[in-house]
């Protein structure tokens, strides 16, 4: 038997290990963007480093940051020539609400049929798990082909504000040949994914502010102007009759996308049908004159991703409302500038609120969009790995959801990211009910290792 088997042969035997390790760190409720979360997040920065220990790495540092700490961790291979793989991952999670709606308890793991219930089971902790699981199987030998490099965040889920300083300051520790971030999917259980294209994202806060107080609405309706009224039509306005968003300049440093890279989208399995049945949604919406795929991986969008004013309770109350607000989230394109948006943005309320009303506008932490580049020999390593597991080539798609380190690494480290992941559409990402397919993961962990030793040039 060769080495590469032997390994692939140890990630069998010691798939239930990987399991329980999952299930233990989901346990830990790692949601960055609560306040209240803190010793959770520095917990599971402990727990990330507790799996490196276990798995014979000893050199792991945690970085304090102004906000959630960041892991580090560094193998060397006894080849002095060796190339060095720099492996990404994030252990925040997406907060659990609305929490009512959930099947089972979102940090407490359980198995229901073949797949894994449980806030970041699919995004990402379970991808971190299984870059650790093939990690360890390549090295359990004792014969590291390539030198490894960890680092894994704990902000990503709101932008990592604090990695690109992070990175910059620390780019020799961070120097590689490629970088390896498995927090992107698949298509499908049976289409192995390569993601060379990633959405960045901006996201506002807009408060609507009128009367000081909340008023009553017979005493003072007719003459005083509702904040709530005036931030729904206010976003009434951003996209025209074609779903075009209407910000002044929105559309300028569009990358168009060429006819050869069109072609190549739209023989991707992506349909109108499967968007349907991945969603609930009983229509498919967006910008007139694109594909869904284009629309989803190409094309910047604007969405409102809550919003909040006046009574919300159950019954009624007779009011109107002191104010308004709406979380604005805009996905870009290859090469939007986030600034340029927000001084976009700024100008259109500028031009279009009306002045019965004050208004108040906060950005959030965010990310430019990013392509790679799919000649890099990290790619061809990563085809390969995914072609012995699953018998097919992998399919190359422009993804429509953002990983904002990926451009920050472009930018300050100078290398690229080969992007993957073992999550699928219907893991229910972000939403109550999110769960991993485990089988899938496991051919995860398997092409994992293969892509290891592919990229080392071993047999
Ligand atoms: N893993 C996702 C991004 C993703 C989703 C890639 C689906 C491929 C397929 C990542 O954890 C994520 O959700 N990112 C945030 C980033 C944002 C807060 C800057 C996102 O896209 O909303
Ligand atoms: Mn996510």
């Amino acid at each position: 038997m060769s080495i590469r088997t032997d390994a692939l042969e140890f990630v069998n035997n010691n798939y239930d290990l990987y399991q329980r390790i999952l299930q233990d760190f989901i346990k830990v409720p790692s949601i960055s963007t609560d306040p209240n979360r803190k010793p959770s997040m520095l917990a599971a920065a402990n727990f990330v480093k507790g799996i490196l220990n276990q798995f014979e790495i000893k050199d792991v540092q945690i970085f304090e940051t102004k906000g959630h700490p960041i892991v580090f961790a560094e193998k060397k291979s006894s080849n002095d020539n060796a190339l060095t793989v720099l492996i990404y991952g994030h252990y925040d999670v997406q907060p659990a609400d609305p929490v009512e709606l959930w099947h089972s308890d979102p940090f407490t793991p359980i198995i229901r049929g073949d797949r894994l219930f449980g806030r970041g089971s699919s995004d990402m902790k379970g991808q971190i798990v299984a870059s650790l699981a093939a990690y360890h199987a390549i090295s359990s030998n004792g014969q590291i082909p390539l030198n490894f490099k960890f680092i894994i965040e704990g902000e990503e889920e709101i932008g990592s504000p604090h990695l690109a300083n992070f990175m910059a300051e620390h780019k020799d520790l961070l120097e590689c040949d490629v970088i390896l971030n498995p927090d992107a999917g698949m298509i499908s259980p049976v289409s192995p994914t390569i993601v060379y294209g990633l959405r960045g994202l901006t996201y506002f806060e807009l408060n609507v502010i009128g009367p000081d107080h909340d008023l009553h609405s017979g005493m003072f309706g007719g003459v005083i102007h509702n904040p709530a009224i005036v931030l729904c039509e206010l976003i009434s306005k951003m996209h025209d009759e074609d779903w075009k968003v209407t910000l002044p300049g929105f559309y300028d440093d569009v990358l168009i996308l060429s006819a050869e890279e069109k072609d190549q989208l739209l023989r991707l399995p992506i349909t109108e049908e499967n968007l349907k049945r991945q969603t609930g949604a009983p229509a498919l919406w967006g910008e007139k004159g694109y594909s869904p795929i284009e629309r989803i991986g190409t094309r910047p969008t604007l969405d409102i991703s809550g919003m909040q004013s006046g009574f919300t309770g159950e019954g009624s109350k007779t009011i109107i409302p002191s104010s308004a607000m709406a979380k604005i989230s805009m996905r870009t394109v290859p090469n939007q500038d986030p600034d340029k948006i927000y001084h976009q943005l700024r100008k259109f309320i500028e031009d279009n609120i009306p002045d019965t009303v004050k208004w108040d506008l906060k950005q959030f932490a965010g990310g430019w969009a990013s392509i790679s580049d799919i000649s890099h020999p990290g790619v061809i390593a990563l085809t390969e790995a995914l072609k012995s597991e699953w018998g097919t080539e992998p399919l190359f798609k422009r993804e429509g959801g953002s990983i904002p380190v990926v451009a920050a690494m472009q930018r300050i480290l100078g290398r690229d990211s080969v992007l993957t992941g073992f999550g699928l559409p219907e893991d229910k990402i972000h939403s109550p009910n999110e769960s991993l397919h485990l089988p899938t993961w496991k051919k995860g962990i398997l092409a994992l290792v293969q892509f290891f030793y592919n990229y080392a040039g071993l047999e």
